[in-house]
This record gives structure tokens, sequence and C-alpha cells, in this order.
């Protein structure tokens, strides 16, 4: 018998080896930020400090490293094929979780792609959870298959990824996702973007 789990929903995951190298001057420089702007951008979804969408289109620590990895993955020839990636438009912003803050659920309209790099993460600063489309039309398939079955096509209700510093996730941006409460004694630091691939198509 095949089982085969048609139409994925793709996330890419890629960390940057020696991100030791440059971790204290993102946490440096994410810090600088709130300091210049303490009020943030308001947003009902996020409890913590999220910066303006600013960071994309200048010279600056985030855009720099994380734009570079972002980079490396869209100019992969193995696996994409964008002529042109310099036509994709993006925004980036800073988000700071201190402990017991959360995100609540929510996804990314007009865009295409969006991700989140953590800065700075412990075990316990909350999973990035994401949450299948298919949840409400294939519910009662999805709570009787076996759960080994499930979780090896990844057929199930929503999947979590640990926030590991260094390390980049790119999803499709209307995947719905949440973290949960920090439930580290740290605060949680991570860059988010969003990418309109939209003018890469001709
Ligand atoms: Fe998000």
């Amino acid at each position: 018998m095949n089982i085969l789990p048609v139409f994925p929903s793709l996330i890419i995951r890629e960390k940057i080896e020696d991100y030791d190298k440059y971790k204290d001057e993102l946490i440096l420089y994410a810090y600088e930020q709130e300091k210049k702007d303490p009020d943030g951008l308001k947003n009902s979804k996020n409890l913590g400090w999220q910066s303006q969408h600013k960071y994309a289109n200048s010279q600056n620590p985030v855009s720099s490293i994380v734009i570079n990895l972002i980079k490396s993955i869209l100019n992969n020839k193995n696996i994409f094929d964008i002529k042109d990636l310099s036509k994709a438009r993006m925004q980036m912003w800073i988000n700071i979780n201190k402990p017991g803050q959360i995100n609540n659920r929510h996804d990314h309209p007009g865009s295409d792609l969006s991700g989140v790099f953590w800065v700075k993460s412990l075990k316990k600063s909350g999973d990035l959870m994401f949450y299948s489309p298919n949840y409400i039309s294939q519910y009662n398939q999805m709570n009787l298959i076996k759960d080994e079955i499930g979780k090896k096509l990844f057929s199930t209700r929503s999947i979590a990824f640990e926030p590991l510093e260094g390390t980049l996730v790119l999803f499709p941006s209307d995947l719905s996702h949440a973290v949960p409460e920090n439930n580290s004694d740290e605060d949680r630091i991570s860059v988010a973007f969003n990418i309109d691939l939209r003018n890469c198509l001709t």
C-alpha cells in the first residue's frame, strides 16, 4: 500500500554555522532599537515588543545577517528557480518577548513567504507552532489515523519547531502559527519577515 502526502506546505529550516560570531552584536542592536522606540508597533497578536517593519531596506546588523541567509536559501538553484531575487519585496522587524509573553495564532496575508530567525532563545522560550490548513476539512481522518502514521506523513493538527539560536525557518505566509508562553527566565529575541515574490515571476 502507498500513502502519498500530496500538496504539502513547504517549511525550510537553515542555520548560520558560525552564529556565535554575530549573536552579541544582534542582541545589543535589538535592545538599542527597543530603547529608541519603547512602544514599538502595537499589535494585538504579539504581546511582547515588536519594532516597526523597517529593517529590510537599510544597512543594519539585522538585515545584513538575516537577508544573507534568506538569499542563500532562495538563490539555491538546486531548490528554487528565481532569476532575479532583487525584485522581491521584503519587510523585516524585531520581536522581544519577555518571560510569560506569547504570540497569538495568526498568519501573514498579502505576503508569499514569511519567516523567523532566532537571535536569542532557550529551549523553553516557546516553540514555533504551525497549525494544519487541513484541520477542519480533514478533521475526522486526522483524528482517526494512527499517531505514528500521522506524524510520519505530517498529517497532524499541529507541528512544533524548537526555537534554535542562529536558525531561520521560512514558511508559506498563509500557514497559521503561534508561539506559546515564554517559559524561560530570559527574553526571546527574534527577527521576523515577509517576502512578496510576485515581481520575481516575470
Ligand atoms: Fe508570524
